[in-house]
């Protein structure tokens, strides 16, 4: 299952991306996580301690493998570079592994406004499409609320769209955009996450009169202990409150039956 996560600044997408990538890992499916969002904070939703994370290394930083791959020098105008670069072997020689979770973080492209064809543009579309269309299992891209820069060929291999949205105006603007975003790009399913309802049975109404029921895929209540974890560096996986967890299980099974329904209709 590849699932994309999107949606405004602080929604929640760490969250959600980090809790279902650690329940995935404990009913023993294999999970690559990818930090595909320029403010870049997978690793602390995942629980990984300080050690751990000061092993991580960014691939959009890593400047010796984006010249070797491409073939151009990074930061230099108007050179010729492999549209193509190879990059079977990232994953596995980049990958933090962490309660059986494999993560990689992308980083961010400095000079990508209007889509550029840099060195390094081309090496992470290139990867994060090999990720999801040569990936085993599960695969989970915590993303920013703009998609615009994954290629089609990413897109195809997305099973999921699926945007994170809190009550209010913005956050189901910002989904609103995603979500035509991903049809552009011919990303099949597209679903919303309610996070942080005060109000779950309210909340829900709105979201699902804003984008149709079918597409309300789970409904995560505000709890300070979420916010609490957060500020302790903690994954919600290791609060020590597996009821906190129990949302995210039901996300989890709707997913599953999400997928596997509308594959057999398409
Ligand atoms: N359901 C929730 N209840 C309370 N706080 C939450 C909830 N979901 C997320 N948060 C908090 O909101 C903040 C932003 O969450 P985060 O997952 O980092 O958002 P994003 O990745 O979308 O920027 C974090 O401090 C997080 O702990
Ligand atoms: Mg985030």
């Amino acid at each position: 299952m590849k699932i994309a996560i999107s949606g405004k600044g602080g929604v929640g997408k760490s969250t959600v991306a980090g809790t279902l990538a650690r329940l995935y890992a404990a009913d023993g499916r294999q999970v690559l996580a990818v930090d595909a969002d320029p403010d870049a904070n997978l690793a602390s939703a995942l629980g990984l301690p300080s050690s751990l994370r000061s092993q991580i290394r960014t691939i959009c930083t890593e400047r010796k493998l984006i010249e070797e791959r491409t073939g151009a020098k990074v930061r230099q105008f108007g050179q010729m570079f492999k549209i193509n670069p190879e990059v079977s072997d990232i994953a596995g020689k980049y990958a933090v592994h962490y309660k059986g979770v494999d993560l990689l973080v992308l980083g961010a492209v400095e000079h990508a406004a209007g889509g550029c064809a840099c060195p390094e543009s081309v090496l992470l579309k290139s990867l994060v499409s090999h990720l999801v269309l040569h990936r085993g299992d599960v695969v989970i891209l915590d993303m920013e609320a703009g998609i615009e820069h994954l290629g089609r060929g990413t897109a195809m291999g997305v099973d999921l769209m699926m945007a994170v949205v809190e009550p209010g105006q913005r956050s189901v603007e910002t989904a609103e955009r995603v979500r035509r975003m991903s049809a552009n790009l011919g990303i099949g399913r597209f679903g919303v996450v309610l996070n942080k309802t005060a109000d779950p049975e309210e909340d829900s109404r709105w979201i699902a009169s804003e984008f149709g029921l079918e597409h309300l895929l789970g409904t995560i209540p505000l709890d300070a202990r979420i916010a609490r974890a957060d500020r302790q560096g903690v994954a919600l996986a290791d609060l020590g409150y597996p009821e906190l967890l129990d949302p995210f299980r039901s996300l989890q099974k709707t997913l599953q039956s999400f997928c596997t329904e509308k594959e057999s209709v398409l």
